[in-house]
Parts: C-alpha cells; sequence; structure tokens
C-alpha cells in the first residue's frame, strides 16, 4: 500500500532543516525535528519561529495558523522519537561520516516501512543508502534555499532504490506545494550540477580582476534577470556548501571549472561563510538594490564606432547608430573620433584592438548593451579612468545600469552566461535530464525567470556558440568548447533547441 506519510521527522534543524520542518508542517503533516543539544534545539525553534513570523508580519499567515504550524513540530533531542516517523529526511551538515552514522542509527530507530531520505547536495546519495539494512528505502530528498520559497524537489533514485519509491516521494513533494524533478544519483543533481560551476565560475573572475563583487552581481541580476547575483547567492547557500559541492563536482569531472575557487576556500578556511556566519563575500550589509550613482559626465564631445572586424556585422554597426542616435536625442554631442573627449565602441568582443588605431586610445571604451538595463563598460589597459568614468554617468542618463569590467571575451554577462548554458545542454547530450526537467529545475530551484533551454533559443544559438568559441580562444579552457550539439544545431540552421524535444 502506498505510504500516506502522516507524520515526518526531520534531523538537523539549521537553515535547510528548520525550512523543510516548516513546509511539512504548512502542508499539515506532523513533524519530529531532532537536534543534538537543546542549543542547537533552540536555535532551530528559533528559525522556524522567525520563518513564519515574518510570513505573519507580512499578512501571509493568521496568528492562528501561524500557532498550527508550529503547534505541529515536536522539537527533541532524542532519535528515538523517530521510532514511529513514515520519513525522515536527514539535514545534517556535508560531511560523509556523519551522515553514514546518522542513517546507521536511524535504520536501527525507525520502523521497517519507514522511507530514509537524505538532503545532501553532493553526496553520494547510493554511499549513504549502503550503510543501511534497506538500501531500497533511500532516496535523495532534496530542498532549495529558502525551502519554504523555492518551489522544487529533487527526487534523487539510486540503483538500489525500490522500484515506485521515487514516484511515492514525488508525490509527497507535491502535496508540500512543490514541483518534483526524478533524478539518478550523480554529484550535484541537476542544479547544483549547473549551478555551482557558474558560482564558482564568478569568483574565478572576480579573481582575476575582470571586475567588481557589485558589478558582476548588478550584470546577472539585471542583464541576466536572475534573482540574485552569484555573490549573493553564494552567501547565501553557504560558501562551506558552495565548496563542497564544488570539490564533489571536481572529484568526478576533474575539470578546472569544477576546481573550487582559491577564494572560496581562503574565505571558509577564516570562517566566513556567508549569511550564516554573518560574513562572506558581503560582509553582513544587503547586497546592494541598485548601485552606486556617483559619477557626473563631462565629455562634451562622444563618438560612437561599431564592432571590431571579427565582429563588424550589420547588427553591430546597426546597434552603434542606434546608440548615437540616442545619445544626440539625449543632449550630447556627437564628434569625429579624432576630436571627441570620449569614445565609445559599440561591441561584443574587445575592442583594445580598435583602441590602437585611435590617436587617443586612452579615450575608448567598449560598450555592450545587455537587454534593457544593464550596459558594461569595458576598459582596455589604456582606457583612462577618467573616460570609463564619464561612460558611466552618460550610460546613466541614458537609463541603463553601468557594469565596469576590462576587456575581456564575454565581458561579465556573456562569460558567465554562455558556459552556464553550454553546461546545460552537455547535460541534455548526456542523457542524465530532459531539457524540461533541467528548465524546470532552475526556473523553480533557483527562481531563474526562463530555464537555460528557454535562455538559448531567446538569445539565439549561434550567438552562444560564438560567444563559447571567443571564450575558448581567450582562455583556453575546454569547458568552454561549444557542446558539440550546440555546434550541430547551429551548423543544421536549427533556430530553436527545443524543438527536438517535441
Ligand atoms: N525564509 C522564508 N521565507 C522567505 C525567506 C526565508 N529565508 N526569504 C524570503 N522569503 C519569502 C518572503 O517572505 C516573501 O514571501 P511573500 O511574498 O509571501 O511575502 C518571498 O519569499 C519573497 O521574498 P522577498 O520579497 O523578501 O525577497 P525577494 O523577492 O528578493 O526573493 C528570494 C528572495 C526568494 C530568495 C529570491 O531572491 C530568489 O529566488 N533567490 C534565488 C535563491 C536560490 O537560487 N536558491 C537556491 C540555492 S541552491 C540550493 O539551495 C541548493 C543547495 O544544495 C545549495
Amino acid at each position: 500500500m502506498a505510504n500516506t506519510f502522516e507524520t515526518v521527522g526531520v534531523v538537523g534543524l539549521g537553515t535547510m532543516g528548520a525550512g523543510i520542518a516548516e513546509v511539512f508542517a504548512r502542508a499539515g503533516i506532523a513533524v519530529v525535528g531532532v537536534e543534538t543539544d537543546p542549543g542547537a534545539l533552540e536555535r532551530g525553534r528559533g528559525h522556524l519561529e522567525g520563518s513564519t513570523g515574518r510570513a505573519l508580519s507580512r499578512g501571509r499567515l493568521t496568528e492562528a495558523e501561524q500557532a498550527a504550524i508550529l503547534g505541529r513540530v515536536a522539537f527533541t533531542t532524542s532519535l528515538e522519537d523517530l521510532a514511529d516517523c513514515d520519513l525522515v529526511v536527514e539535514a545534517v551538515p556535508e560531511v560523509m561520516d556523519f551522515k553514514r552514522a546518522l542513517f546507521t542509527d536511524l535504520d536501527r530507530v525507525c520502523k521497517p516501512s519507514a522511507v530514509l531520505a537524505t538532503n545532501t547536495s553532493s553526496l553520494s546519495v547510493t554511499a549513504i543508502a549502503a550503510t543501511t539494512t534497506r538500501p531500497g528505502r533511500v532516496v535523495g530528498m532534496h530542498f532549495f534555499n529558502p525551502a519554504p520559497v523555492m518551489r522544487l524537489v529533487e527526487v534523487v533514485r539510486t540503483v538500489t532504490t525500490e522500484d515506485g519509491l521515487a514516484d511515492e516521494v514525488a508525490g509527497l513533494a507535491r502535496r508540500l506545494g512543490k514541483t518534483p524533478v526524478t533524478v539518478a544519483d550523480r554529484a550535484g543533481f541537476v542544479v547544483n550540477r549547473l549551478l555551482l560551476p557558474y558560482l564558482n565560475h564568478a569568483a574565478v573572475l572576480l579573481e582575476h580582476g575582470l571586475s567588481t563583487r557589485d558589478d558582476i552581481d548588478t550584470a546577472m541580476r539585471l542583464g541576466a534577470g536572475f534573482p540574485m547575483g552569484p555573490f549573493a547567492l553564494l552567501d547565501l547557500i553557504g560558501l562551506d556548501t558552495s565548496h563542497e559541492i564544488c570539490e564533489a563536482l571536481f572529484q568526478e569531472s576533474r575539470e578546472r571549472r569544477h576546481a573550487p575557487a582559491p577564494v572560496l576556500r581562503e574565505l571558509v578556511t577564516a570562517g566566513l561563510l556567508g549569511r550564516k556566519s554573518g560574513r562572506g563575500f558581503f560582509h553582513g550589509e544587503e547586497p546592494p538594490a541598485n548601485p552606486s550613482s556617483e559619477e557626473k559626465p563631462s565629455a562634451s564631445t562622444v563618438a560612437v564606432l561599431g564592432g571590431t572586424a571579427g565582429n563588424g556585422t550589420g547588427a553591430a554597426e546597426g546597434a552603434a547608430e542606434a546608440f548615437a542616435a540616442r545619445l544626440s536625442a539625449a543632449g550630447f554631442k556627437t564628434a569625429p573620433v579624432e576630436d571627441a573627449d570620449l569614445v565609445v565602441a559599440v561591441s561584443r568582443t574587445p575592442v583594445i584592438e580598435q583602441a590602437v588605431r585611435l590617436p587617443h586610445p586612452e579615450r575608448l571604451v567598449g560598450l555592450n548593451l545587455v537587454g534593457d538595463q544593464v550596459a558594461e563598460v569595458a576598459s582596455t589597459v589604456l582606457t583612462s579612468p577618467g573616460a570609463a568614468q564619464v561612460a558611466r554617468g552618460l550610460l546613466r542618463i541614458l537609463g541603463r545600469t553601468p557594469v565596469s569590467c576590462r576587456d575581456r571575451a564575454g565581458f561579465v554577462v556573456g562569460a558567465l552566461l554562455h558556459p552556464h548554458l553550454n553546461d546545460a545542454v552537455r547535460m541534455y547530450e548526456s542523457g542524465y535530464a530532459s531539457m524540461e526537467d533541467i528548465d524546470t529545475a532552475m526556473r523553480l530551484g533557483c527562481g531563474y525567470p526562463a530555464g537555460p533551454f528557454e535562455m538559448l533559443d531567446r538569445l539565439g544559438l549561434e550567438a552562444v556558440r560564438d560567444g563559447l568559441r571567443a571564450l575558448y580562444a581567450e582562455y583556453r579552457d575546454p569547458s568552454f568548447t561549444p557542446a558539440p550539439l550546440l555546434d550541430r544545431l547551429v551548423t543544421a540552421g536549427v533556430r530553436s533547441i527545443r524543438d527536438l524535444s517535441s
């Protein structure tokens, strides 16, 4: 008979465990919350009271509903209290030895029919299951932070999971108001396998001095439409967890892209773990909603150039003309390139070659307009700080948020987004997950406005393929080579990658 999951245990009431307990309690399910000692138990209770209190203050819950939710959670420090649970979800720190010891205990304490689930984000569910006498009743049930808000649950079945159990757990996830995506047991599953390499790459680019923390975050929020920038998100996930996931991915793939950025290791070693410790990439302050607007443009004359030879397409020339027209309409005077105080090269590729052909290369900046809101302003090694500052001020007047960066392939958004989308194509090509599941997972697990395949279609397969080729040419990292499928689709003139799945 199918399990009805009347009572559920949650072991570990840190940020994730408390959030998971809240999700079950909100769905009317009785919860037994377990922590190791009374102090940790009180902190766990505090997480639950804080989160439901926040909903109360926003008018999302009544006092009676909050009391009912909290009343469904029994707090204990004894694992023996899990004896009658139909399901136990483990959410303890990501240390295999802890998990193995815990699952051995859970196996002993819980009734034989109980399902044992791990919320691990990076460890092998199969290896955890193998410590029990019931590997067929063990699954991954992976929630996303903040658990009460993010609508995805990854259900992980191993080679030993009983037939039908993953479907039962997926049914439970639906009862919780979540959307399940069922996957096999591979490091990082779908979301972390795609998300963490992108976040890690942002940390690597920060270390390379491509741009600043705030500008990279702004570029990805306003330019790519992600709900949070990579550094704010790393701080939310926790830098220790992020480091561990990258390490697990690297152990499996040996790809440089997965090797944790040194800055992650340094921050973790220093105990700066992100929100949970009060400081990570951010120092406890909220990430700025809108970056500073200190720059005042003083350029009296501006010249606008189109793209470089390699990028000198009609589209690039058109973009330059349109930009020049907007400048004139806003009252800026244009001048021939020899005389202008500021030269703006509208380009998707680095502009140093254009700069060295000018009489005043220090006056040139690269400009890439991303979406409706962001303008990437690229400084070459010759650009004067004054010219870049003037360009930023001018873009603000035109209603764009400027993001400063070095003159490198992809600037910021392309450098981060194109490899991220390429990873999604590679995942699909490997047969691990369908395009629909990958799109659903990234939309509901990370709040993306569109899934990676929807984004690929929107940006254009050829543009992304070319962006990847440029990145590869610059950095020679093999993981930037376009996925063979992407290359073939462009060669075949296919416009929508999602046509393959219909
Ligand atoms: N706990 C409970 N509820 C929370 C919350 C929290 N920590 N943070 C926000 N909320 C709720 C708010 O109460 C609000 O709900 P209502 O609309 O009902 O009032 C809602 O979420 C939106 O909150 P805000 O308006 O304050 O904030 P926002 O619009 O900026 O959204 C966000 C916040 C939902 C976190 C959003 O920025 C987002 O989606 N970020 C991406 C998060 C993400 O990618 N998570 C996955 C990380 S990967 C992972 O977790 C897996 C792993 O193994 C590492």
